[in-house]
């Protein structure tokens, strides 16, 4: 047992020994770790939720639903309804189970729909109602909101209101109910702040606090098909030479004040590609002229097979902690095993709750996620 002080020491020497040696101490005993995962509702053919091994996870989540652009409630038809019922079921039933969540929204909804709907006490109170209703009808255990992205000050204020009413609305159905509250949780950008863009504004840490279990940081898409000038690595948790990296983007965060206990790292199970200007000059940042295999993006069971297929060189780069492989001119920059591994040591390390996956189908034999898991030392 340890005092505050003595603790926070650990924590420091954790640090350096999770940086040095890859050897992580006990996080805080509050923290139960979080092994999430989305599952995106479009790959049920080739990916039933019966096909995830729940012994890997803690939570799955439902990606993704999105409410009615005019009343803001959601309006689920038949097939949507049996496909719901189908995921909470199978996955309560797994030997272990694993709560389930919903995910409102998804970086291809206009974030304009929730502006609306956050901007005035109706329009929040229509949407909240109706996400309760749902969650309860098909049998989830939470709600996530995921949405890309408040775009200034206005917005992010909204954001906090909504995650007040929510709360309050949460807790007042679980008293009448007498059930335990849904989880309420939200995908984020991997920093608390956008300072990078021109319109300035940050995360309400106070409001997520107060209101919300966790936050998914979005600590991925760093680099991508929008700038096919040159490679990246696109989740890259050092980066040397910019700010762009989750280390940069959890210090924010906690710089902010936000508790360490509701961060949870986002982990991709996919990689990013381009098209080397060179063959000949394929390290991260080396000059590109489009995208590569996968029209740019490619799943991390795709790359192993690309890489198979083509022979191709798979370098693991310390000072990103990430990976890439080049064949000829084709050039992917992606999450291993290795680099998972560092990354929830060094997570764990800095005492956040734990990580999760965009998404778990790309690794259909586990390799990535078991790792995970083994690297997450305590539970
Ligand atoms: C949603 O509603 C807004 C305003 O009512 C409208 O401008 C927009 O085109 C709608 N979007 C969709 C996808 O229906
Ligand atoms: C990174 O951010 C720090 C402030 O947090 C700033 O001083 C530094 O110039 C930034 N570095 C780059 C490369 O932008
Ligand atoms: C695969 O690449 C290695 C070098 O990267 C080379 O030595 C080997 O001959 C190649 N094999 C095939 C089948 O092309």
């Amino acid at each position: 047992m340890t005092g505050p002080n003595l603790h926070n020491m650990f924590g420091f020497l954790t640090v350096l020994l999770c940086l040095s040696f890859g050897y992580a101490m006990p996080s805080h005993s509050s923290s139960v770790g979080v092994k999430g995962a989305y599952w995106p509702s479009w790959a049920e053919s080739d990916f039933p939720p019966s096909a995830i091994d729940t012994t890997l996870f803690t939570h799955i989540y439902y990606a993704f639903l999105v409410p009615n652009n005019a009343t803001f409630q959601f309006d689920v038809d038949a097939a949507t309804a049996t496909q719901l019922l189908r995921f909470t079921s199978t996955l309560r039933s797994k030997n272990p189970p694993v709560k389930t969540l919903y995910s409102v929204g998804g970086g291809g909804v206009d974030g304009s729909l929730f502006t609306r709907m956050a901007s005035s006490a109706a329009t929040r109170k229509s949407f909240i109602d109706s996400s309760i209703q749902v969650a309860r009808k098909y049998g989830f255990d939470g709600i996530d909101l995921d949405w890309e992205m408040p775009q200034n000050p206005t917005e992010m204020d909204y954001f906090g209101l909504l995650l007040g009413d929510w709360r309050a609305a949460v807790a007042k159905e679980a008293r009448a109910t007498r059930r335990p509250q849904l989880l309420l949780t939200a995908a984020t950008y991997f920093s608390v702040d956008f300072f990078l863009a021109q319109v300035y504004r940050a995360y309400p840490v106070a409001a997520i606090n107060k209101n919300l279990d966790w936050i998914n940081l979005m600590c991925y898409d760093y680099h991508g098909s929008w700038d096919t000038s040159a490679t990246g690595a696109q989740a890259a948790l050092f980066d040397p030479k910019s700010n762009i990296s989750t280390h940069y983007g959890l210090g924010r965060w906690i710089k902010a004040g936000l508790l360490r206990s509701k961060l949870i790292m986002g982990l991709p199970l996919y990689g990013r590609t381009w098209k080397l200007k060179d063959s000949r000059s394929y390290g991260i940042g080396a000059p590109a002229v489009d995208v590569g295999p996968g029209g740019g993006t490619l799943r991390f069971e795709e790359i192993e097979a690309f890489n198979e297929a083509n022979n191709a060189t798979v370098v693991y780069d310390a000072s990103t902690v990430s990976v890439y492989s080049v064949a000829g001119t084709s050039w992917i920059g992606y999450d291993d095993p290795r680099s998972i591994s560092v990354k929830v040591k060094y997570a764990q390390a800095l005492k956040l709750r734990g990580y999760f996956f965009w998404s778990v189908n790309g690794d259909h034999q586990w390799k990535v996620s078991k790792q995970a898991k083994q690297s997450w030392v305590f539970p």
